[in-house]
């Protein structure tokens, strides 16, 4: 049974993409073929998703990092890595459940933004911060945008991160389309374009399942595209189209990029595909180009 001969990847038969229930996603994909881009809506993460965790063996900043690396003083790039160091070992912890990561999460990302407060952050530093850091898209993702846009598929990038961070890396080093749009925690300026804190509800890596976009009329609008490709590096990142609606077809990609071995048998009982240590969007691309 099953329709695995009607279907060729060959980026999904590289040795570091793991796929458990390989007629089941094969399916899958046919289905999403057989309807075509005007069903097909995707849902990605951004960090460690569409960028890159290492770029030739060095690890790449994420949006927070980007703020860390350079243009505000040193002190506080130390003291944001401190942080960092504590609570980066809590969020990748295969061995603690979701509900006790939560606690420590909060507490990352409100002391990071508490700690990002009393510097003097500036919206006109951030084409500056951006282009000096290391955070870099993974390789294909231009490609992948292009093509998501060429369909007129609706890509939601929904982060933890910083909302002007992936603005900006993205009008840098690729395009933001119309077709795109992007959920994140925003930061707030006055009129005088100084920093003055993050609007609205704060999104950290396990709450993105409550997100004010479950509620909101995005989905609603999307309701006729029926069919998903979800992406993420984290666990939490599976709850991020929650509030898609009418769906027929879902198809999960994990990213696996740290402690591979200890967390490789965990990501494949969630996620239907998991792709480990890779630094491009090949295997998206390949399922991407195949459906639409
Ligand atoms: O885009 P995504 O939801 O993956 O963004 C969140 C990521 O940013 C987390 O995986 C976390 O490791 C990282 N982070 C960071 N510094 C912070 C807060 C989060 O590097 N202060």
């Amino acid at each position: 049974m099953g329709t695995i001969s009607q279907i060729q990847i060959e980026e999904l038969e590289r040795s570091h993409v793991h796929i458990p229930d390989r007629e089941r996603v094969m399916d899958i994909i046919k289905q999403m073929k057989d309807d075509g881009p005007d069903k097909l809506q995707v849902v990605a993460d951004f960090d460690r998703t569409l960028t890159k965790f290492t770029h030739r063996g060095s690890v790449c900043a994420t949006c927070h990092n980007v703020l860390e690396e350079s243009g505000l003083p040193k002190e506080y790039k130390e003291k944001a890595y401190a942080i960092r160091d504590k609570y980066f070992p809590i969020e990748t912890d295969p061995n603690l459940s979701i509900e006790e990561k939560i606690p420590h999460m909060i507490e990352w990302w409100t002391q990071a933004h508490d700690l990002l407060m009393k510097y003097p952050l500036s919206k006109e530093m951030l084409y500056n911060m951006v282009a000096n850091s290391s955070a870099k898209l993974r390789d294909g993702c231009t490609k992948f945008f292009d093509k998501l846009h060429a369909s007129d598929v609706p890509l939601l990038i929904f982060s933890a991160g910083v909302g002007d961070i992936i603005c900006e890396m993205i009008a840098q080093h690729s395009t933001m389309y119309d077709n795109m749009h992007v959920v994140s925690n925003d930061l707030d300026f006055d009129d005088n374009g100084k920093m003055i804190g993050f609007k609205g509800e704060l999104i950290h890596v396990f709450n993105k399942n409550e997100s004010a976009i479950h509620d909101s009329d995005y989905f609603t609008n999307l309701s006729h595209c029926t069919n998903v490709i979800l992406m993420g590096d984290s666990l939490g990142d599976l709850q991020m189209a929650n509030g898609a609606e009418n769906v027929k077809a879902k198809l999960t990609i994990g990213f696996l990029n740290t402690r591979v071995k200890d967390s490789l048998e965990l990501y494949k009982s969630k996620f239907d595909i998991v792709i480990c240590e890779d630094e491009s969007l090949d295997i998206c691309n390949a399922i991407v180009n195949l459906i639409t």
